[in-house]
C-alpha cells in the first residue's frame, strides 16, 4: 500500500468561486474534479476548458474523474488540460487497455473506476496497466450520498489482487467518505480518499483534510 492521500472533490464547492474554493484546501494531495456529461450519469459539470482554467489557478495537481460515455475519445483532452491523473469508467470505455496506455503516453497517471455493481475480478489482468483503481462507494452522479458498505469486500479483494501481482497500484475510494467511514476504507486497503461534502461542509476544509488523513493513518497503523 502507498502512503495515505486525500483528494477533496469540488463537486459540492461553490462553482461560482472555484479558484477560491480550491485555495481553501492547500494541504490536499490532489483536487478531485468530477467530470459529468449528463449521459453516463444524470448530472452535468465541467469540460476541458473549465478544467484547464482550474489547473492554472492552483499548484495542487488535478485528479480528473470522468463520468462520461465517450471516455475513449475525450480522456486525452483532460491530460492536455493539465490533469496529473485521469480516471475513466470501465463501464464506459470500449477499449480500456488502449485508453490506459494512451493516458500514460500523454503524460498522466492512468486510472480506471468501477461502479458499485461492477466486480473487480474480471479486470485482474488489467491491473498492471493502471496507476490507480477507483472503487466507487456510491452510485456516481451526485455528492452527499450515503456510503455503501457493500463495496468494502471489493476494496479488500482489489488490494489482495494487487499484492498477489506485486503491484503498488493506488486504490482510491469515492463516495460518502467522511470521518465516520474512512477507517473502514483504509482497513480494507484503500490509500487514496476522495471526500466531497465532508470537506466542503466543514467550517475549515483544510483542517478536515488533515483530520481525514490522521484518521486513515491511525486505521492502517494498527
Ligand atoms: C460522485 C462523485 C464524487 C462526489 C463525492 O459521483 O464521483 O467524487 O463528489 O462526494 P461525497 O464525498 O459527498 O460523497
Ligand atoms: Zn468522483
Amino acid at each position: 500500500m502507498g502512503h495515505i492521500q486525500i483528494t477533496p472533490s469540488i463537486l459540492n464547492a461553490d462553482f461560482a468561486r472555484l479558484g477560491e474554493e480550491v485555495a481553501r484546501i492547500g494541504s490536499a494531495d490532489w483536487v478531485h474534479v468530477d467530470v459529468m456529461d449528463n449521459h453516463f450519469v444524470p448530472n452535468l459539470t465541467f469540460g476541458p476548458a473549465m478544467v484547464e482554467a482550474l489547473a492554472r489557478s492552483t499548484d495542487v495537481p488535478l485528479d480528473a474523474h470522468l463520468m462520461i460515455e465517450d471516455a475513449d475519445r475525450e480522456a486525452i483532452a483532460y491530460v492536455e488540460a493539465g490533469c496529473g491523473s485521469v480516471t475513466f469508467h470501465v463501464e464506459a470505455a470500449k477499449a480500456p487497455v488502449r485508453l490506459a496506455r494512451e493516458i500514460r503516453a500523454a503524460g498522466a497517471r492512468a486510472s480506471m473506476a468501477l461502479k458499485p455493481a461492477t466486480p473487480v475480478d474480471p479486470f485482474e489482468d488489467l491491473l498492471p496497466e493502471l496507476d490507480m483503481l477507483l472503487i466507487m462507494t456510491v452510485e456516481p452522479g451526485f455528492g452527499g450520498q450515503k456510503f455503501l458498505d457493500l463495496c468494502l469486500p471489493k476494496i479488500r479483494r482489489a488490494r489482495e489482487l494487487m499484492s498477489r501481482h506485486g503491484l503498488e497500484t493506488w486504490l482510491q475510494v469515492d463516495g460518502g467518505v467522511s470521518l465516520e467511514t474512512i477507517e473502514r476504507c483504509a482497513e480494507a486497503g484503500a490509500d487514496v480518499f476522495v471526500a466531497g461534502s465532508a470537506v466542503y461542509s466543514a467550517d475549515d476544509p483544510d483542517r478536515m483534510v488533515a483530520e481525514l488523513r490522521a484518521t486513515a493513518a491511525a486505521a492502517t497503523s494498527v
